[in-house]
C-alpha cells in the first residue's frame, strides 16, 4: 500500500509543533497536519520566512489554525524562550516534530553557546526542546515525538571524546552524520525511558530519503543532482507524517522512503544501524547533552 497524505486521520482538537517549518520537509510537514484539522505552530528563527510560510499554508487552507512561533535552536535561550511562551499559551502538546537541520556547514561554525553548528542545532537543541516540552507532551494523552533523522546516520560515528570537533579536525560530513546518529540514539534512550516509566509520548524517528530542498545549500553537487535523484518535500515528508499521525504506527518505530537504497518512494517502517541501537551509546548520549546543555531530562518525573 502506497502511504500517503490522504491517510492522515482527522487532527482536530491536536496541537503540533513542527521545527523548521518554514521550508523544506517541515512545511510541508506543517501543512498538512494543518489541512487534517491540527493546530500547528511553526516554530523558526526567520520571521520573515516564517510569517510567509504561515501565509503560504493560509492560502491554500483559508481555514487552517497556523501560526508563527520564534525558535532558535542554535540558541539555549532561545529554546527557552519558546518553551515557556508555547507553555504560556497552550495546555498540551500532541506532537512534537524536531524536524529542523543544517547540513554540511563548509567551516567549523559554532552555536551560541559554543556548540559545533550541526551538533548543536540538530541534537542539543531538540533535546533541550523536547524537555522544556515534556510536561505538555506527558499530559496529553496519545502524544507523539518525531525526530527527524537521515540516512546520514550510517556513516555517523560518536566521539564522545569530542562531540563538538574542537580538538579533530572539523570533517563537514562526518559531523552531519553524527548528529544524525544522535537523532535516532535520542529516540532510543527516550523510548526507553517512557517505557521505564510506564507513561508518556510514543516516540518515532523518520528520515525524507533525498529530497530536494533548501539543506543542501552548502552542497552544490547534491543540488546539481537533485533535479534526477530527489524527491519533491511533499513526498518526502510522508515518513514524518506516518509517524507522527498513523494509527498503526507504534513506538520506537523508523519510517523512510521504501525504495532502492531508501532514497525515494512512500513510507514504511525502515532499518537503522547497529551504532543506532546501541544502548549504552544513547544512555551516554543524554548523560552528555544534560551536562552540556544545562537541562536535566528525567521523563520519570514530569
Ligand atoms: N532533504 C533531504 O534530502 C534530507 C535527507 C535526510 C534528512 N533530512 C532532514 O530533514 C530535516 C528537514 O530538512 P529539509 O531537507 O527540509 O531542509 P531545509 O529545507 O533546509 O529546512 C531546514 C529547516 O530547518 C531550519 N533551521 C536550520 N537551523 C535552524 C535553527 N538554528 N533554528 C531553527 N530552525 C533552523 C531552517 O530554517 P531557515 O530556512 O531559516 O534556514 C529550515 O526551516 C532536517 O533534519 C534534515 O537533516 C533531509
Amino acid at each position: 500500500m502506497k502511504w500517503t497524505a490522504k491517510e492522515i486521520p482527522d487532527q482536530t482538537g491536536r496541537r503540533a509543533i513542527v521545527t523548521g517549518a518554514n521550508t523544506g520537509i517541515g512545511f510541508e510537514t506543517a501543512k498538512e497536519l494543518a489541512a487534517a484539522g491540527a493546530e500547528v505552530t511553526l516554530a523558526c528563527r526567520n520571521a520573515e520566512k516564517g510569517q510567509a510560510a504561515v501565509k503560504r499554508i493560509l492560502q491554500e487552507f483559508p481555514n487552517a489554525r497556523v501560526t508563527l512561533g520564534m525558535l532558535d535552536l542554535s540558541s539555549l535561550a532561545s529554546v527557552q524562550a519558546f518553551a515557556d511562551a508555547y507553555r504560556g499559551d497552550h495546555d498540551r502538546l500532541d506532537l512534537l516534530i524536531n524536524n529542523a537541520g543544517v547540513m554540511t556547514p563548509p567551516r567549523w561554525e559554532a552555536t551560541s553557546d559554543g556548540f559545533e553548528l550541526q551538533f548543536g542545532t540538530n541534537h542539543l537543541g531538540h533535546f533541550a526542546l523536547t524537555a522544556h516540552l515534556w510536561d505538555l507532551l506527558d499530559a496529553t494523552p496519545k502524544s507523539r515525538v518525531v525526530n527527524v533523522s537521515s540516512i546520514a546516520h550510517r556513516y555517523g560515528e560518536m566521539d564522545f571524546d569530542d562531540l563538538n570537533w574542537k580538538t579533530r579536525r572539523y570533517k563537514k560530513n562526518a559531523s552531519y552524520g553524527q548528529s544524525k546518529l544522535a537523532n535516532l540514539l535520542f529516540s532510543l534512550e527516550l523510548s526507553t525511558r517512557v517505557a521505564k516509566a510506564g507513561k508518556g509520548p510514543m516516540v518515532l524517528s523518520a528520515h525524507p530519503g533525498w529530497t530536494a530542498t533548501d539543506l543542501q545549500r552548502h552542497n552544490g553537487t547534491a543540488r546539481a543532482m537533485n533535479p534526477f535523484l530527489a524527491m519533491e518535500p511533499w513526498k518526502g515528508a510522508l515518513p514524518t507524517l506516518r509517524a507522527a499521525t498513523a494509527p498503526d504506527a507504534k513506538t520506537g518505530e523508523y519510517y523512510g522512503p521504501h525504495g532502492f537504497m531508501e532514497m525515494r518512494g512512500y513510507p514504511v517502517a525502515v532499518g537503522r544501524t547497529k551504532a543506532a541501537q546501541d544502548l549504552e551509546a544513547a544512555r551516554k548520549l543524554w548523560q552528555v547533552s544534560e551536562e552540556m546543555t544545562g537541562v536535566p531530562f528525567d521523563p520519570a518525573q514530569a
